[in-house]
């Protein structure tokens, strides 16, 4: 068993891939050139979000049985190339959702707090709190597009700041919104008109890309207030900006953007923006829960025994 780790993933998954007797090779820092011309050469690779695995890299991984994602969106998989080729893909769905859904809290009292902001004034050793003001989370109506694993986390957390949670999901029944306390919204639209801060937390599909844009900044509460811990691109990053210039959204904290890895984005030279770079899941426990889980599957699929995320 020949496994590429192209990410980083924790040494105790690394160590569950060599007791299990494959052969290791730790590579994270290739061209995707080096990456093609060497994949023919092994049957898995391990890979977190940056790896796009396409067509173009189906062809040359000819050895390929098993794509193992180290996390929860499989949107940098090409999902039917994989199915196409008999190749497993399998992933951590439930591994870094508790650290995602904190890193969104983090983001957004960062971001309403202006913390840091604030944090590099000091550092520049100027001590002042004009252009600082935040608003408090008490009575403000939060609104989740999304409340699947991670959307209900964070709705579950916001409840205790003592927020009115809204959410909007077509895809769940009203038991799961009823489970957690939510107010359901039918529409987007409503969702958007009532809330104070927006989170968003939809998988990366054709329908959610620019999901929230133009026309929803168009009818938002002026002073609205967003998080994005999802996906680049759910909320449009251009009309962000714009909206963010025009103080229609007061405040943005990002953890994901389009051009990932590349710091391209406009959102980056604004300062009611606070950006990470997708550390969502970056924790010890995350990414030893996801280290090791994925690591478990993909010597599973080689094997050919049932995995329970394939
Ligand atoms: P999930 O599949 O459990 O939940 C997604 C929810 O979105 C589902 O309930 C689904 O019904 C809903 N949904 C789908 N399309 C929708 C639409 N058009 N409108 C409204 N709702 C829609 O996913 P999850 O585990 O909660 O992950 C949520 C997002 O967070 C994903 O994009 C995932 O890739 C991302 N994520 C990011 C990090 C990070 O490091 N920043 C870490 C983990 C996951
Ligand atoms: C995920 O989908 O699990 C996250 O985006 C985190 C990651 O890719 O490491």
């Amino acid at each position: 068993m020949k496994i590429l780790v192209a990410e980083t993933i924790s040494e105790k998954g690394i160590e569950v891939l060599i007791n299990a007797g494959a052969s290791v090779d730790v590579n994270t820092k290739l061209s995707r050139e080096q990456l093609l011309g060497i994949i023919g050469d092994y049957d898995a690779i391990i890979v977190r979000s940056v790896t796009k695995v396409n067509e173009e890299f189906y062809q040359k991984a000819t050895k390929l049985k098993v794509v193992g994602r180290a996390g929860n969106g499989v949107d940098n998989i090409d999902m039917e190339g994989a199915t196409k080729r008999g190749i497993i893909v399998v992933n951590t769905p439930e591994s870094n959702v508790v650290s995602a859904a904190e890193h969104t809290i983090g983001l957004l009292l960062a971001s309403c707090r202006n913390i840091p902001q604030a944090h590099a004034r000091l550092q520049e050793r100027v001590w002042d709190r004009s252009n600082l003001k935040g608003v408090e989370l008490l009575n403000k109506t939060v609104g989740i597009v999304g409340l699947g694993r991670i959307g209900s986390l964070v709705a579950t957390r916001l409840k205790a700041f003592g927020m009115n949670v809204i959410a909007y999901d077509p895809y769940i029944s009203d038991a799961r919104f009823k489970k957690f306390g939510v107010e359901k919204r039918e529409k987007l639209e409503d969702l958007i008109k009532e809330s104070d801060f927006i989170t968003v937390h939809t998988p990366k599909t054709e329908e959610t890309m620019g999901m929230i844009g133009k026309d929803q900044f168009k009818i938002a509460k002026k002073g609205v207030r967003v998080v994005n811990c999802a996906r680049g691109g759910i909320i449009d990053e251009q009309a962000l900006v714009e909206a963010l210039k025009e103080k229609i959204v007061a405040s943005a904290g990002i953890d994901v953007l389009v051009d990932e890895p590349n710091p391209t984005s406009p959102l980056l030279d604004l300062s009611n923006v606070v950006v990470t770079p997708h550390l969502g899941a970056d924790t010890v426990e995350a990414q030893d829960n996801v280290g090791v889980t994925v690591a478990q599957e993909v010597i599973s699929a080689l094997k050919g025994e049932m995995v329970p995320n394939a």
